[in-house]
């Protein structure tokens, strides 16, 4: 018990004298807690803090009142205002959805050149064609269409098959040596060709993209002979078997010298996914069109 006329229990009062100390730089009297030399003032709860928990409080009441606040059971109090995000969220995504369904559905038609020549609904389905490149192809192809070890450039012109959008949507809807109705793209092994033919080979493939492709040696006749078929005359490509061109700067595995060796020992077989199914037709051809869009401002070298 505190006896109100005993000093030694008042607030900052010598517990045994009953002698208050004093803080000699503000005045204040202390509570008589001490921290290691530092004491407590007696001084009063800041006013301010009691207003903005008032305030605060007050806040919270209306809040509880006006909105969505209080859950019970399965349900919630819906407030005066009977505001409802999760509504509002559910309607906009609606409008949205539809508004992209609007235009989408246009691209079923697959009729390329109509759809190419409305500027405004390429204008609003280009965005929606990157984010869709973004999350499906980017991995393999790179997020520009740039390519990668194993993975061909999208975007330089320079295509396995072609740059139609016709046939850039067939091979998306259907990929590469993916499944039964895919596009077959095989490059056999020669490794029953001997070693010596093999590395002249390699030789005159490493040097065709600098155009020093010599048609009197014997390696051009070796590839006249065994290659041409599929890479055509002096490695133009073949877009009918979805063989590179070996003339270009475009290379999906490597065209050194030890690359091209590694490809004629062991053969290539790309898988390119088939996409029918897992996209809808008419994003496939949204796609096509976007694909080649990525190849439209290095156009010199589409074939
Ligand atoms: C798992 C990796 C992978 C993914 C994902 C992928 N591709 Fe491919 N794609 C490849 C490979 C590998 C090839 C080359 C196949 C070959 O070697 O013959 C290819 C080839 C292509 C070609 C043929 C290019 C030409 O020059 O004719 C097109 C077009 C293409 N991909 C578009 C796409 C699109 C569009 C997507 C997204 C919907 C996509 N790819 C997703 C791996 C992938
Ligand atoms: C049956 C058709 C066929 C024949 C014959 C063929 N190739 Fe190929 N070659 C292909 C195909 C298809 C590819 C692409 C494989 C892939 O993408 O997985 C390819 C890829 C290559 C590549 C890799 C190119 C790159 O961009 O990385 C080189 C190099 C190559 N062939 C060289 C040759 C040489 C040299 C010969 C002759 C000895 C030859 N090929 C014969 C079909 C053929």
């Amino acid at each position: 018990m505190t006896d109100q006329n005993d000093p030694r229990q008042l607030p900052g009062a010598d517990p045994h004298t009953g002698n208050r100390k004093v803080d000699p730089v503000t005045g204040y009297s202390t509570t008589g807690h001490d921290w290691g030399g530092i004491s407590e003032l007696n001084t009063a709860f800041p006013k301010l803090v009691i207003w903005a928990l008032v305030l605060t409080f007050l806040y919270s009441v209306i809040a509880w009142i006006l909105l969505p606040a209080w859950p019970l059971g399965r349900d919630y109090t819906r407030g005066l205002l009977g505001l409802d995000q999760g509504v509002e969220a559910v309607e906009g995504f609606r409008e949205l959805t539809a508004e992209r369904q609007g235009w989408l559905d246009r691209f079923a038609t697959g009729d390329f050149a109509t759809l190419q020549s409305d500027a405004a609904l390429m204008g609003r389905a280009m965005p929606a064609a990157a984010r869709l490149f973004d999350d499906n192809c980017a991995a393999c192809h790179g997020t520009t269409g740039q390519g990668g070890p194993g993975f061909p450039v999208l975007a330089d012109g320079s295509w396995l098959w072609s740059g139609t959008p016709e046939e850039v949507a067939l091979t998306i809807r259907h990929g590469i040596n993916a499944n039964d109705d895919s596009r077959i793209a095989e490059m056999p092994a020669f490794d029953w060709m001997e070693r010596a033919d093999r590395e002249a080979l390699a030789d005159y493939v490493a040097a065709l993209p600098e155009g020093r492709g010599d048609t009197d040696i014997p390696a051009a006749a070796l590839f006249a002979e065994n290659c041409a078929a599929c890479h055509g005359e002096g490695g133009a490509g073949g877009l009918e078997v979805g063989a590179p061109s070996l003339t270009d700067a475009s290379v999906i595995y490597g065209q050194d010298r030890d690359t091209i060796l590694r490809t004629l020992a062991a053969g290539r077989i790309g898988v390119m996914p088939a996409w029918s199914g897992r996209l809808s037709e008419a994003e496939i051809n949204l796609l096509a069109l976007y694909v080649t869009s990525l190849s439209a401002g290095n156009a010199e070298t589409v074939q």
